[in-house]
């Protein structure tokens, strides 16, 4: 199917965005190096957002010099210009901007209207590519809104195409709190190739209703090759009610790895650095190949 896919790390970003248990910006430095030492080298660490939406996300400007030493690609989210300053301050040079193919999640979300959102976002464009800084676009709700249900997938490929012709080098298409299915992810991602070349999209599904990984592999058939991940599966969206986290990396990579896909992470590596932060959030990972792993070595520990 593919000889590669590249995996773009959520842990620090949208994993981390709804956890209760306080996350210091030493602590999401050490998760990040920890991520990069896996092999993860494309990892969302930040957001520049309103404190008072996500105060789990203040420190992103640290965070982002914390890492500047590493070997990697180091992407955060920006809702308008302001965030955009504040990450260029910070030495960005991938920002990624959010949109939702749902007018109820981006009133909750960013607090507009699709359009405003849109106009939010040329500026930004505009002066990322004065300054030479990549852009990335997420649509979220592309299979299902929690405010409005279902979405249909030519509203997805409209927001898609949108964020593609204003200049954005890849758009991810997420499954925000979850709900789709193979077949209807595939006749979403149809929809937005019809005006994004698929080579630029990039699949970022919640796995609420355990169907992520087939919705991966729906879409690795329709020649997506770019999968959006989080660490133990960590996280979720507080303005999306009842969504669970991204698709664990774990699994993503142990499913890719089965098919002969190569992926450049070390499983052991990521376990460790999935383990750290769930002793420090204080719960077990939800990745089914993280608990599998950990029983194993439990069970050898044993022996
Ligand atoms: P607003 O209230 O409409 O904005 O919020 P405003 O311009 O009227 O400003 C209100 C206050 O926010 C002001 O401060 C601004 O200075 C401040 P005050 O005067 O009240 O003290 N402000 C900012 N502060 C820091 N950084 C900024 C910024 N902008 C304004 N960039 C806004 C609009 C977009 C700012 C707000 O709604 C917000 O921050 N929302 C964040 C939402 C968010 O981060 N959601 C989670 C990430 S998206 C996601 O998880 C989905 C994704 O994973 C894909 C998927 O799964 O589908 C990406
Ligand atoms: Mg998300």
């Amino acid at each position: 199917m593919h000889d590669t896919i590249r995996i773009i790390e959520m842990g620090p970003r949208d994993g981390l965005q709804n956890e209760k248990t306080p996350v210091s910006v030493e602590a999401r430095i050490a998760f990040i190096e920890a991520l990069v030492e896996a092999g993860l080298r494309t990892v969302e660490v930040g957001a520049f957002v309103s404190p008072k939406a996500i105060p789990q996300m203040v420190g992103s400007d640290q965070v982002l010099r914390g890492v500047s030493h590493l070997a990697g690609e180091f992407h955060v989210l920006v809702p308008n210009e302001k965030g955009y300053e504040a990450a260029r301050a910070a030495g960005a040079r991938t920002v990624s901007v959010f949109a939702a193919a749902s007018e109820g999640f981006s009133r909750a979300n960013i607090n507009c209207s699709i359009t405003e959102s849109i106009e939010r976002f040329k500026p930004v464009l505009a002066r990322a590519k004065a300054d030479g800084v990549r852009v990335r676009g997420y649509v979220s709700c592309v299979l299902g809104c929690p405010f409005d249900g279902k979405v249909k997938p030519q509203a997805v490929a409209d927001v898609a195409k949108t964020l593609w012709d204003l200049g954005c080098y890849e758009i991810s298409l997420g499954d925000t709190i979850g709900v789709g299915t193979p077949l209807k992810a595939k006749e979403m991602l149809r929809a937005v190739a019809a005006h994004v070349p698929t080579e630029n999209l990039a699949m970022h599904f919640h796995d609420t209703y355990g169907q992520a990984l087939a919705n991966l592999y729906a879409g690795m058939e329709e020649g997506v090759r770019a999968i959006d991940a989080a660490a133990g599966g960590l996280g979720g969206c507080p303005f999306a009610p009842g969504a669970t986290g991204n698709v664990a990396t774990e699994d993503v990579v142990y499913m890719l790895e089965g098919l002969g896909v190569r992926t450049g992470v070390d499983m052991q590596k990521l376990l460790t650095a999935t383990n750290e932060m769930s002793k420090l959030i204080g719960r077990a990972p939800v990745s089914r190949v993280a608990a599998a792993l950990n029983a194993k070595k439990r069970a050898t520990n044993k022996e």
